[in-house]
């Protein structure tokens, strides 16, 4: 579907979705993609524009198919290629569009190339993986899954030789000086795009290659290598949807850009998330105001992305050593909770099910500057299951009703169970019930959703971090040509005042995104009472003549 604008996905909304978890068409237990496609009149009535699917290629699900045995077929409990058209088909007629995880670093250990490289060093895949006698090369490299991992090397009893990977001992790490890995890359992206999908998140790619003497991540000739690919992709499909999942500082992701033609148009903003928690926690913006004036301004034609949680664990990697005590302390008291550097709890029990908390922290999520993702469940709130190991407790089957299975499934075994007590039970939470009650989060979040289109500032406007005295509120705005849109936060458990200043906007009236209501016309500063864990976003009309009010 070609876009008129270059630069729609400012505007989009994206929901994260894992097929295995969605809906369970043929009751085998496992989602599947005519699951998805059952439901995806429930992702237009939500008001979402983008699915990006999790990893749907064949693989033993080690890492729940990060660990990819055929780039070029769909996991047999998933569909087939076949219905995987159908999906796309299905979506783009409802106006969805759809993307994939592409994962290049690494391969399962169960692939056929690995296999062959491991079995016959001199055969055409020989050389498709890094292999060294010396595990001690690249020495300086940290550990990613600290919980699972203690080396980036493993002997291989065949090949009687070390492998390099930066994840699972199961994922060995391709090698990207390969001319042939390249061209193999372009081979699979062609493919899936000539499936009719709209781009691909790109899983990992800080760590594409080595060299000694560096961390092996952000190399240059990861740059070249992500260059080389952005090109291919345009002669191919122009405009596809790039997401990059680079887990570093902002300056250094800034690098990913290029310069906002060459290189990937979407990157994950990683450190804004965990401050996000700790504002809410501190009742203060200090640490977000920090990581938004870290935050150098991006080529125009480029996006962050901004998510608060996903599929994996809530990473503290970005953070000082003090302050992940603190969030530990605070979101995962229970050393369950915890996984590698993060937490491994959704957003619900994260915010202590206190709707007005979730509200909050989903109104920063709509007016950050960037594009937003949500979670699959998160928008009904569902918990978490810490007794299932790894982070298989944020991926519990979605919860459509009160039926057996929360209608996922009428299977009696599931790939994982569906959390069925207390308050998080899907006889609590469940699509249905929230659809009915017009004061259920769901409805809050598709309204909220609704009012964000209406609003294209948001996502695709300036950005400023405002900073009144009272330090509990947290303040931005985007601007873009016929409106300015100021949303304000209340961080703290206690009814806020906050003053702002309204330099230029005398006479203007402020109008209520939600409720519409005006404001009389500002004379002086901008005063404003909020709620605990209030929010407001309030409307200038850059056309607003400043009669009314
Ligand atoms: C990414 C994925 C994660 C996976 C890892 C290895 O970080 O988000 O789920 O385990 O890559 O592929």
């Amino acid at each position: 579907m070609p876009e008129t604008d270059p630069t729609w996905f400012k505007r989009a909304i994206l929901y994260e979705l894992y097929v295995r978890a969605f809906r369970d068409s043929n009751d085998d237990g496992h989602g599947d993609l005519a699951g998805v496609i059952e439901k995806l009149d429930y992702l237009t009535w939500l008001g979402v524009d983008v699915i990006w699917l999790l990893p749907i290629y064949p693989s033993p699900l080690r890492d729940d198919g990060y660990d990819i045995t055929d780039f070029y077929d769909i996991h047999s409990q998933y569909g087939t290629l076949d219905d995987f058209r159908l999906l796309v088909t299905e979506a783009h007629r409802r106006g969805l569009k759809v993307i994939t995880d592409l994962v290049l670093n690494h391969t399962s250990c169960d692939h056929p190339w690995f296999q062959s490289s491991r079995s016959d060093p001199q055969g055409p895949q020989g050389d498709w993986y890094v292999w060294s006698d010396d595990a001690g090369k690249y020495a300086d490299t940290r550990i990613i899954f600290t919980d699972s991992e203690s080396s980036n090397w493993t002997f291989d009893s065949q090949r009687r030789q070390y492998y390099w990977h930066r994840f699972f001992a199961h994922q060995p790490d391709l090698n990207f000086d390969n001319p042939a890995v390249r061209a193999e890359v372009k081979k699979m992206v062609r493919f899936w795009l000539e499936l009719g999908i709209d781009g691909f998140r790109l899983d990992a790619i800080p760590y594409l290659f080595e060299r000694e003497g560096s961390n092996n991540e952000n190399l240059p000739e990861t740059h070249a290598f992500l260059k080389q690919l952005r090109s291919y992709l345009e002669t191919i499909h122009p405009g596809a949807f790039l997401l990059g999942e680079v887990n570093q500082w902002p300056e250094d992701t800034l690098e990913y850009f290029g310069d906002g033609r060459d290189e990937l148009p979407l990157l994950f903003h990683f450190p804004v998330m965990p401050r996000l928690f700790k504002a809410v926690a501190d009742g203060r913006r200090d640490a977000v105001a920090w990581i938004m004036k870290r935050t150098p301004a991006i080529p125009p034609s480029c996006q962050w992305v901004i998510f608060l949680r996903n599929h994996d664990e809530l990473t503290l990697e970005m953070v000082t050593a003090e302050e992940r005590s603190a969030l530990y302390q605070r979101f995962a008291p229970d050393p369950r909770m915890r996984l590698n550097l993060g937490i491994r709890r959704r957003l619900a029990p994260l915010l202590d099910n206190d709707q007005r908390k979730l509200k909050m922290m989903n109104s920063l999520l709509m007016t950050l500057p960037g594009t937003p993702i949500i979670y699959y469940g998160d928008e009904i709130g569902m918990g978490d299951d810490i007794e299932l190991p790894d982070r298989n407790g944020v991926r519990t089957p979605m919860q459509w009703d009160e039926s057996k299975n929360a209608g996922f499934s009428e299977a009696d075994i599931l790939y994982s169970p569906v959390i069925d007590n207390g308050s998080y039970g899907f006889q609590q939470i469940n699509v249905a019930s929230q659809k009915e009650d017009p004061a259920s989060l769901l409805n809050w979040m598709r309204r909220l959703i609704a009012v964000r289109r209406r609003h294209p500032a948001l996502g695709g406007g300036r950005f400023e971090f405002l900073e009144p005295a009272n330090p509990t509120i947290l303040a931005l705005t985007q601007e873009d040509e016929t409106e300015v849109v100021l949303a304000i936060h209340n961080l703290s458990a206690l009814p806020q005042e906050v003053i702002l200043e309204a330099e230029g906007q005398q006479g203007k009236v402020l109008r209520d995104a939600f409720t519409n209501e005006l404001s009389p016309a500002i004379a002086g500063d901008i005063r404003l009472e909020l709620e605990p864990y209030g929010y407001r976003w309030l409307v200038i009309d850059k056309n607003d003549s400043g009669m009314r009010g």
